[in-house]
């Protein structure tokens, strides 16, 4: 079995006991690849660092809403050089988060505005953040309709917002949240979308999958939630992990 995890941040302060012996764990656990997230500015370098020691991780360089108010042009810029490095692949995690607002919404817009604009210009993959503004990210994503390609990550909307975002050019991954007891509604759109549009991740050290719920996650833990899509497709495990594999390489245009 291989799997791809989509969407991790090794880089989160939570791991620095113990990072490059996790990572290192990793093939043997069946993690064959690892995409880490970038979260704000300041993360972009060390983004580039990790990948370039670690053959077997991508990563992305992007701001994400929570730390939209500090997006200048220059930061632009900087995620314009760091996606010229090797397995560099996507600008994420952007987009819009309406629960904690930890940055006002005028500039979380702009923010996520500008770096599509940027992902249509070089025809990079996004990552897509989207908590709690559907409506909002929606509309954005409407504008780039035919210049979009990437993941909407941590997936919480509706199945036709799930469907439209396909439509778009965008692949659906679902977390931990799948094995939630109350995740009815998760369970029902995992369950009916196309399976060449799905992928899974962990968001580590968040998100972590029952019944570890409360402690620190893991890219070994996405196990959980491979076995939990594999019972809600009535797919073998193993023959599922292949196919969400490939769908990763897919996703953000990457050779295997
Ligand atoms: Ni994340």
């Amino acid at each position: 079995m291989r799997i791809f995890d989509t969407h991790a941040h090794l880089l989160d302060e939570q791991f620095d006991s113990d990072r490059d012996a996790l990572i290192a764990s990793l093939p043997e656990a069946g993690i064959a690849r690892v995409m880490e997230a970038c979260c704000d500015e300041a993360q972009i370098d060390r983004v580039v660092a990790l990948v370039a020691r670690v053959p077997f991780f991508y990563g992305s360089a992007g701001v994400h809403p929570h730390s939209a108010s500090e997006w200048t042009n220059e930061t632009g810029d900087h995620i314009r050089t760091a996606l010229t490095r090797e397995r560099m692949a996507a600008i994420g995690e952007i987009g819009l988060d309406y629960h904690y607002d930890f940055s006002p919404r005028d500039a979380q817009k702009a923010c996520f505005d500008a770096q599509l604009a940027l992902s249509a210009e070089l025809h990079a993959p996004v990552i897509i953040h989207d908590r709690e503004a559907h409506g909002d990210c929606m509309d954005l994503l409407r504008a780039y309709r035919g210049k979009l390609s990437g993941v909407m990550h941590c997936f919480s909307a509706s199945y036709e917002i799930a469907k439209e975002c396909i439509d778009l050019g965008l692949y659906v991954a679902f977390g931990g949240a799948l094995t939630f007891k109350n995740a009815v509604n998760q369970w029902d759109i995992a369950s009916r979308l196309p399976l060449e549009r799905l992928l899974i991740e962990t968001d580590c050290p968040y998100m972590t999958p029952v019944p570890f719920r409360g402690t620190r996650n893991d890219p070994r833990r996405i196990v959980l939630t491979l076995q939990k899509l594999s019972e809600l497709r009535g797919v073998d495990a193993e023959e599922l992990s292949e196919t969400l594999y490939q769908n990763a390489f897919a996703a953000f245009g990457i050779k295997a």
